[in-house]
């Protein structure tokens, strides 16, 4: 989403200031080329050197600085932007943009921008709680600049309440948002991710080493690109993405009767869960101990097969299911998509460490209903999600149009 696209980073004047290097680095990380534009009293908070080597580009500061402006001059700053983030953005920042003061390069180039500008505020919770910057903001959201809302929690003032800015993470996932294509608005989409327990007693459970990381990534781009998008969720450790409706589930039978209850409403179905195949047959009630109870053999009883439940009515709705193989990876796949019903089956091989569980990337082989096969290059989750997303929008609009064409 971000790949090639030029991100303008505004840093007003306050302790939170430090956190914009991590969201800078987060930009880069997506392949943005960034540059930094920082208020005066910014670089009493944090030196311009550390964006500029995060970067790789000089750091904008002054409004009327010869050499720079004759190299980008600050309306070519403005026009050349993508997406206008300022982070944190202080009450007198969101004070002059409000009232069309630009009397800095940060106010000037804010004005002079046609990208979309995201604000995340953040300073002590009784300015933020005052009547004229209320009305100030107001007046920002009135004319079309995003804001977002500031954390609550332990300030850096001494005061507790509203003032915190937002994780650099979700502020980087609100620009991926703004700038997303909204081509899947109307579509529901359902997403199952993360491990299964299954438990023996009140301490040990069965489970296995997906982290949920795949799944995730599907539901925050689906969200990103506008679909209504609820995803099932095994234990994990990873934060809801924003805008995504979570119902958490510990155990394969939990999350067969939310998978069931909800796909009847959905478009879109991804099944990137590892859900457990077995469960003890039954759960002791306190901790088995150790030379006491026998723990040589646990007796153990089959899941439902979600995947199989929804691939025999599935209606309108595409089934994308997922193979999990360390071996025969065509054959196991390709039986997998016979068995299931499902419209593709999107393979990955679990015995590499650099790819399937638990990995920032993932490469897969795509097996289609229709008998086409596809090998997908190995690339990070997000981009992966997106292609997902992509062939199963495809699959979604092909079955609609066949349907009218009957
Ligand atoms: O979560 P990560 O760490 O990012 O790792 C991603 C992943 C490796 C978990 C993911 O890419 C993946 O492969 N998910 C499917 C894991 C799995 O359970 O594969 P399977 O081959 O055992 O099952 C095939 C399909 O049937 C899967 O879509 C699974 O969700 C579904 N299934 C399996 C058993 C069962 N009882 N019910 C099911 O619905």
């Amino acid at each position: 989403m971000l790949k090639g696209r030029t991100v303008i980073v505004g840093v007003c004047g306050g302790i939170a200031a430090y956190k914009a290097a991590e969201l800078v680095r987060l930009f880069r990380r997506a392949a943005a080329e960034v540059h930094v534009i920082m208020t005066a009293s910014a670089t009493e908070f944090i030196a311009p050197l550390t964006f500029q080597t995060l970067t790789g580009n000089p750091v904008h500061v002054e409004l009327f600085n010869l050499i720079q402006e004759r190299e980008i001059g600050h309306i070519s700053l403005a026009d050349r932007a993508d997406l206008f983030v300022v982070a944190p953005a202080t009450a007198n920042l969101i004070g002059k943009v409000a009232n069309g003061i630009a009397d800095d390069l940060l106010t000037t180039t804010i004005m002079a921008t046609r990208a979309p500008v995201l604000l995340a505020p953040a300073m002590n919770v009784n300015m933020y709680e005052n009547p004229i910057y209320q009305s100030n903001q107001q007046c920002l959201l009135d004319h079309g600049y995003q804001v977002m809302e500031p954390v609550v929690g332990e300030l850096a003032c001494g005061w507790e309440g509203a003032g915190k800015l937002p994780d650099p993470a979700d502020i980087f996932d609100e620009a991926v948002r703004l700038l997303a294509p909204k081509d899947m608005r109307g579509l529901r989409v359902l997403v199952t991710a993360g491990p299964t327990r299954e438990e023996i007693d009140p301490v040990r459970y069965i489970s296995n080493h997906s982290s949920g990381k795949m799944g995730y990534a599907i539901a925050r781009a689906a969200a990103w690109r506008g679909a209504d998008v609820t995803l099932v969720s095994g234990p994990t450790c990873l934060p809801a993405p924003r805008g995504v409706r979570r119902i958490d589930v510990v155990s394969a039978e939990q999350m067969h009767r939310e998978v069931l209850a909800l796909a009847d409403r959905a478009d879109l179905v991804f099944k990137a869960a590892a859900v457990a195949d077995y469960r003890p047959v039954s759960r002791a009630q306190a901790k088995l101990k150790k030379g006491r109870d026998c723990l040589e053999r646990i007796d153990l009883e089959a899941n439902p097969d979600i995947l199989a439940d929804l691939g025999k009515n599935k209606g309108r709705m595409v089934l994308v299911g997922f193979a999990a193989e360390t071996d025969d990876l065509e054959k196991n796949a390709a039986a997998k998509l016979a068995a299931k019903g499902a419209d593709l089956i999107v393979a990955n091989d679990v015995s590499r460490g650099d790819i399937g569980f638990d990995a920032d990337q993932n490469e897969v082989r795509l097996f289609f209903a229709d008998g086409r096969n596809e090998c997908l290059e190995k690339m990070d989750k997000a981009e992966l999600a997106d292609r997902l997303l992509d062939c199963a929008v495809d699959l979604f609009r092909a079955g609609g149009d066949a349907g009218t064409s009957q």
